[in-house]
């Protein structure tokens, strides 16, 4: 038994200056546990809610004291006492006390919070590492990262539309290789923006470069570009991933591209998309269509699904009965995973389950607004999901989760393993 002796909240800050939850448990043993919430930029619509104060006075309305006080006043009496090695039952219990599927009431960033740092504190009960308490002996995979190299969208400020441009790892036979080719990539990408005159200081939320682009098709050939630079053949040693983000410049009639001045229909924006993944080595594509556009995903679905990976991020926001949904009408391939969209550990670890059963792959993945917090590397390594999303290889929020997966991978030594390019085989593209 390791009950739940105490549990404190405070507000601090993530990678935007923003404030955030974090949350520390306290178990009778002794043992501790902290989560720190990340927070996302282009959030998705059905989400767990984050709540906000909303008083102009304090940090411009940013500030998350009624989530702390939802943690200290409302969850903490009602988890004390509870064994936090029993995560069900404790996130049955922070679930049931919230009472509705957004977790409106209590506030996902609180619940996610309490969640998260109960978890991590039974793991340091029990003495061991994060991922080997989550998964078990069975716990040796490191996942395939894939790098924003360059940004747009809600985390560029406006340079283009698409959010993420991102390299894939091909050839690297582990974690380790897997990040100096990346790393080789993204400085490659500095040398190819300079040359052209449209390289600029600074980084964008997720660490990636923001050039002004005059159109989204160029960052498939700047990637091309870069990856070459760094010596890498495009396609077979290291590929493009894109984050299309799409619901952000999608409206009722279909999608504006703000860099072009076009407004496509849904059907004219998925031949687009179909052009680009025959025309560069693009092996997969993230919320290529909007949340809403449940029609146009499973037209995009059974075009394109056996040529890439599709991943769905804003349409499933890490929700069981919405990746069953699409599970149901063949739309997407792959679902991303981030946890506090859904609001407790237990929920995120369903929708892995459910992903598993069905053939679909799963991508761990980061916010834009993200914390000192690396326990998504673990919850990666625990489930064996195969792949991650973290943001670019710069910023100490992106570094420390890129870091804790070079110890894991350490670690574990001869037992981990690395299935690298083997994770897309199969797609045609
Ligand atoms: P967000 O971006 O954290 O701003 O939602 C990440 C993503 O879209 O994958
Ligand atoms: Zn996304």
């Amino acid at each position: 038994m390791a009950r739940i002796q105490h549990v404190q909240a405070r507000q601090v800050l993530d990678s935007r200056g923003n404030p955030t939850v974090e949350v520390d448990v306290l178990l009778q043993d002794g043992a501790v546990g902290r989560a720190t919430v990340p927070s996302g930029a282009s959030t998705g619509k059905k989400e767990a809610v984050e709540m906000r104060d909303h008083d102009p006075a304090e940090y411009l309305g940013r500030g998350v004291t009624q989530a702390v006080s939802s943690v200290e006043q409302i969850i903490a009496p009602e988890v004390t006492g509870i064994d936090a090695l029993d995560q069900s039952a404790l996130d049955g219990k922070l679930i049931a006390l919230d009472g509705t599927p957004e977790k409106k009431r209590l506030g996902g960033n609180a619940v996610v919070g309490v969640s998260l740092a109960a978890a991590k504190a039974a793991a340091a009960s029990a003495c061991l590492p994060f991922y080997r308490y989550l998964g078990g002996l069975g716990a040796r995979e490191l996942p395939v990262p894939m790098v924003n190299i360059l940004s747009g969208g809600m985390h560029g400020g406006g340079n283009m539309d698409f959010q993420d441009f991102l390299a894939v790892p091909l050839r690297a036979p582990s974690f380790s290789a897997a990040i100096a080719d990346l790393a080789s990539i993204f400085t490659a990408m500095k040398q190819v923006l300079q040359s052209r005159g449209v390289y600029r200081a600074g980084v964008a939320d997720e660490g990636g470069y923001a050039p002004e682009l005059e159109s989204n098709e160029a960052g498939f050939e700047l990637m091309v570009e870069a990856i070459e630079r760094a010596g890498l053949k495009a396609g077979k040693e290291a590929a493009i991933a894109v984050d299309v983000a799409a619901s952000q410049f999608a409206n009722r009639r279909g999608y504006h591209l703000a860099v072009e001045d076009v407004s496509l229909t849904s059907l004219e924006f998925i031949e687009r998309l179909e052009k680009w993944v025959s025309r560069y080595p693009i092996v997969s594509v993230e919320d290529g269509l909007g949340e809403e556009d449940w029609v146009g995903w499973k037209d995009l679905t059974a075009r394109l699904s056996v040529r890439c990976q599709l991943i769905g991020d804003d349409i499933f926001v890490t929700r069981a009965d919405r990746l069953q949904r699409g599970i149901r009408e063949g739309v997407a391939n792959a679902v991303l995973v981030k946890t506090n969209q859904v609001g407790t550990l237990t929920e995120t670890l369903a929708v892995l389950a459910l992903a598993r059963r069905h053939g679909y792959h799963a991508v761990i993945s980061a916010r834009s607004g993200e914390t000192e917090d690396d326990s998504i590397a673990d919850l990666a390594v625990a489930t064996g999901a195969g792949q991650i999303k973290i943001g670019a290889l710069t910023r100490s929020e992106r570094l420390v989760k890129y870091n804790r997966l070079l110890r894991i991978e350490q670690q574990l030594g001869d037992r981990a393993q690395y299935r690298g390019a083997e994770v897309f085989e199969g797609f045609t593209a």
